[in-house]
């Protein structure tokens, strides 16, 4: 059978005037690929094949952590940790609630846990961020499994149309990852405060203040170089603001979003250990040391 051909035109820059039979062509066959059909030679299902297992290590021990609803704080040897994965406790068991305990409301037959209350806002950040979402098609719904890979299905209904055109909801989980910077920010001073027999408070560093502080600079990392703060700092605008503070703004943005894989990457692992970090100090097992 006769495959059909696609003719693709290549436009050099002339010297001189060109007729029809200097225009040179490309033979392209436009026959589509079976899944995993390809003429790479790479070894491209490496990137894809990390990402899925990353992501599915982290999906894995975040849901379990979310769920635990013990051990998420730390108040020993004068400490005042609180895992990322809680913050801002707005009910539970430990100090940092904000109002109280669990409400008397909360269905009995439901599961409590302070983490699931707050989750969901920087869980949505990551889920419709752009890079994750390219990562994440490829890994997971091998949609295509990489670059001129065959993929496992015929058509391609983009992002214009239901359901995936609710990732553009990311714009406005911008908005409460800034707020959770500012929560974690937060967490962190609290964090260098330690107190001592008397109940009183004074400035210290422990190992828990340095991972919960680092957290904070790497997830603001991968926040302020998200592809929706640069349009929002740089002013709504499709082209570069002319005032000179949203434009400084912009390039320190475009700046941070250069490197936006490996914020992301750095900041979702360590996001997780900080985690793991509070739990295993609360649980006895390992100990916080501080420094002085
Ligand atoms: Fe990745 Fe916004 S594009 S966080």
């Amino acid at each position: 059978m006769v495959q059909p051909r696609l003719y693709v035109k290549l436009q050099l820059y002339p010297m001189r005037k060109q007729t029809a039979a200097d225009m040179p062509y490309a033979n392209v066959s436009s026959k589509q690929r079976l899944f995993g059909e390809t003429m790479r030679r790479d070894a491209w299902w490496v990137q894809p094949l990390f990402v899925f297992l990353g992501l599915s290590c982290f999906l894995v021990y975040s849901t379990w952590a979310a769920f635990q609803g013990t051990h998420y704080w730390l108040d020993q040897n004068g400490a005042d940790y609180l895992s990322p994965f809680y913050s801002p406790e707005l009910f539970g068991r430990s100090p940092h609630a904000i109002f109280g305990p669990k409400p008397g409301w909360w269905p009995s037959w439901l599961l409590f846990s302070p983490a699931l209350l707050v989750l969901w806002a920087p869980a949505g950040f990551r889920l419709t961020c752009y890079y994750y979402r390219g990562a994440y098609y490829k890994a997971f719904w091998a949609d295509p499994p990489a670059c001129a890979v065959g993929e496992p299905r015929k058509g391609y209904p983009g992002e214009n149309s239901f359901p995936l055109i609710v990732q553009n909801i990311h714009r406005y989980f911008l908005y409460l990852a800034l707020l959770f910077i500012l929560v974690l920010a937060h967490d962190a001073w609290k964090a260098m405060w330690f107190s001592d027999a008397s109940g009183s408070k004074h400035f210290g560093v422990g190992v828990g203040t340095i991972v919960l502080t680092l957290n904070v600079v790497l997830l603001g990392g991968y926040t302020f170089g998200c592809h929706s703060m640069r349009h929002l700092i740089g002013g709504f605008l499709d082209e570069i603001s002319k005032v000179p503070v949203c434009a400084k703004g912009y390039s320190c943005a475009s700046c941070l979003n250069r490197r936006h894989m490996l914020w992301a990457w750095m900041s979702l692992f360590w996001v997780g250990f900080s985690d793991l970090y509070v739990r295993l100090c609360s649980m006895g097992i390992w100990h916080d040391w501080k420094i002085f």
